[in-house]
């Protein structure tokens, strides 16, 4: 079950996406070690003056199967045990963000997996502790952010601070 409710990612998420906004929208999750930390407000606040709005947003822990369905891609990586120990661990903040060019302009903006090789000034330069603990999840194409925004948010969710 997605942390929408329901057995399959949102259908109507899909659907605003695909009418006009597919371009401009993406998911962002403030991972466990940033809450934890309580550098979840200034990674916000980073990204905000970096131009990004917030449509969506919720504190949430997520199950195991959630963790590993959300990650799945990854299913045959080394980390991924690991990955869904951490992602597990404690709540996490995942968000629908908007920008022109949303899902290129946010994975700049937050620098490279592993904060040793992050840009200077980039989210995980300044609050990442490893590649692991990383402070931040985004969508890395316009296709995987219609289907991780309809994992986590539904349409009436994003409608309802949009309109
Ligand atoms: P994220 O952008 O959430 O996408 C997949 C995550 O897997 C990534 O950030 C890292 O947190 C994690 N990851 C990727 N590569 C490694 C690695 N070599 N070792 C540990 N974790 C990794």
């Amino acid at each position: 079950m997605t942390p929408g409710g329901s057995d399959a990612p949102h259908p109507g998420a899909s659907e605003l996406l695909n009418q006009e906004n597919l371009m401009n929208r993406t998911l962002a999750i403030v991972k466990p070690d940033a809450v934890a930390s309580g550098k979840a407000g200034k990674v916000l606040a980073h990204l905000e003056e970096a131009g990004f709005r917030a449509v969506a947003l919720k504190m949430i822990r997520l199950t195991e199967a959630q963790a590993r369905s959300f990650y799945e891609v990854h299913e045959e990586r080394p980390f991924y045990a690991d990955l869904v120990r951490f992602m597990t661990s404690g709540p996490c903040i995942p968000m629908v963000l908007e920008a022109d060019g949303a899902v290129p302009a946010l994975r700049g903006a937050i620098g490279a997996t592993d904060p040793a090789e992050a840009e200077p000034g980039t989210v995980r330069a300044l609050y990442a502790e490893s590649k692991e603990r990383n402070a931040i999840h985004a969508s890395d194409s316009d296709e995987n952010a219609e289907r991780e925004i309809g994992f986590f948010f539904s349409h009436q969710a994003i409608l309802e601070v949009d309109s």
